[in-house]
This record gives C-alpha cells, structure tokens and sequence, in this order.
C-alpha cells in the first residue's frame, strides 16, 4: 500500500508525520472518508465540500487547489489499485513547537491521504444479520458539525459497544432525544411508517451518506421526515438503520437488548440500499 504524506507518495509501513505535527498533539485538524466502489469514489464532490468546510470552520487554509487534491486523490487510489474499499483523508495545521494558540501563517498544513481495500462479504454479512448498537449519553462538544479527528468520546463509545457484544454506540442528548452512532448517523421507520433522521442543524454531523440517501428516498417517492425522535421512540421502532461511507447503510437489529422490530433487517434499510447502489452506479 502506498499513502500520500505532504506531498510524497511513501510506503504505507514507512508513512508518517513529525512527532509535533499539531494533529497529534493537539486533535488540531479535520478528515473525510468516502467509499470506491467499482473504483470510482462516491460523491468525492460533497466530501470536498464538507472538507472545505470543516477547515474554515477551525480556520486551516486548504492545503492545494481542489483540483490538484483531486489528482492526488486519484493518484493514491491508482496506486493502492483499490477497486471497492475506503479513501481517508486528513488535514492537520501542520507542524510546529507545542503551543495552544496557531502556528505563524507560514505553517504549512499537513495533508495525508491512504486507501485501503475493503470485503464484500464481510459488509453482505452485516447487511443480512443486522447489527446490535448500545445508546450512550453524548459527551461530545457540541460542534460535532465539523468533522475533526479529535474523535476519543467515539473511540471510547465504540469500544464500549464492542465490549456489550455491539457493533455501534448510539448517542443520546441530555434530552433523551437521539443524536447519532459514534461514526454513522441514526434512521428509523417510526410507527406511521415514515422514514425518520434528526434534522442536521445541531447535534449531528450532516453525513454526506445521509444527504445520498436523502436523494434515493426522493427518487423512490419515499418521503423523508427530519424531527428529532427520542431513545423510547427509538427502541420502538419498526425499523432502525445506520449509514456512513464506511457502511452505507446497516440494519440495526438490537438496542441495549432490546429486539427492533421483528428482529430482522428492515425492507426499509433493504430497498434504499439497493436503490442507492443502483443510482450511485
Ligand atoms: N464517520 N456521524 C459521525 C460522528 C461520523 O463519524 C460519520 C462518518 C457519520 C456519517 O457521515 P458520512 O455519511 O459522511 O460518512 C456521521 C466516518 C466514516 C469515520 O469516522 O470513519
């Protein structure tokens, strides 16, 4: 495997940054992952977007032009001869003495880009068996909107999933109202059978899998209702799924021991996939 590190294309084992890069010290910069599949990178233009705009939100000038990323980007996957698997992508303010506040404005960003393949099976597998998810209460900052590698709450919440049997930690706000998975975001199918995610104003990060899906329902004439549901509501559901680069969309099957509807993935969650697979094609 090859990575792409400030501008050098190194072997994956050898690729690193210096010990006082502020993204290791500090969480001080941002990333994206996003799918290949079939080698083509799904919706590689909101990604850039949301890129962009978690930079400007911690004020960390972009590293290069958009289309000079762009080839970078198609370079690493070339390289890497990815055909279906994961793209990930990190910008940091770059390397400098330890202090809190910015670096001098010459600082560079440091920009590191891997890819790395993933298995069809293993993702069919998930997608046919269903996940089991646990809920947490939500310790993050609230601006969770930017999509940071500050990400240790996450780290802690998914290894607490894993070690209750889980493949997901759910947050809760102080309201018991749901915000979203540790690394995806939350859907269900409420009790109408309306299709349901909380609205992505506050709270949440607006993943781009979700804006994708948005579009499916809406080619399916399936409308989509964005209003905050509750934990209670949650676990009462017909059906429940997550979506991410990372998974699409996963059926969630069990929350804190309780059975999601009847324990099965939803046809929901099964026929947005598909149709999601079908458009993205
Ligand atoms: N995580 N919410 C959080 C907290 C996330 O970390 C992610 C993605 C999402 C879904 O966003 P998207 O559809 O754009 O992937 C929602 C990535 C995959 C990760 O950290 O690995």
């Amino acid at each position: 495997r090859i990575a792409y590190v400030n501008g050098r294309y190194l072997p994956h084992d050898a690729a690193g940054v210096h010990i006082e890069d502020r993204g290791y010290q500090f969480a001080d910069g941002v990333y994206e992952v996003c799918e290949i599949r079939h080698g083509v990178i799904v919706d590689l233009t909101r990604h850039l977007d949301r890129l962009d705009r978690s930079l400007s939100e911690i004020r960390i000038s972009p590293p290069m032009s958009r289309a000079a990323l762009v080839q970078v980007i198609r370079e690493v996957a070339r390289r890497n001869h990815v055909r279906n698997g994961l793209f990930y992508m990190q910008v940091t303010r770059g390397v400098a003495r330890r202090d809190h506040v910015f670096p001098n404005a010459e600082t560079a960003p440091s920009l590191v880009i891997t890819a790395k393949s993933t298995d069809p099976k293993v993702i069919a597998a998930k997608n046919a068996n269903g996940l089991k998810a646990i809920t947490l209460p939500d310790n993050r900052w609230d601006r969770v909107d930017i999509k940071t590698v500050g990400l240790l709450p996450n780290v802690m919440a998914r290894q607490a999933a894993k070690e209750a049997g889980a493949q997901e930690a759910i947050y809760v706000d102080a309201r018991g109202m749901v915000t979203e998975g540790a690394a995806t975001n939350v859907w269900m199918v409420d009790a109408d059978g309306q299709l349901v995610t909380r609205p992505a104003e506050h709270g949440i990060l607006r993943g781009i899998t979700r804006t994708g899906l948005m579009d499916v329902a809406r080619a399916l004439s399936i409308p989509v209702v964005e209003r905050e549901f509750s934990r209670e509501e949650m676990l009462g559901a017909r059906e429940v799924f997550i979506t991410a680069a990372t998974s699409i969309c996963f059926p969630i099957v069990e929350i804190d021991g309780k059975t999601i509807g009847n324990g099965h993935p939803g046809t929901f969650s099964e026929k947005i996939r598909s149709a999601f697979f079908e458009i993205a094609e």
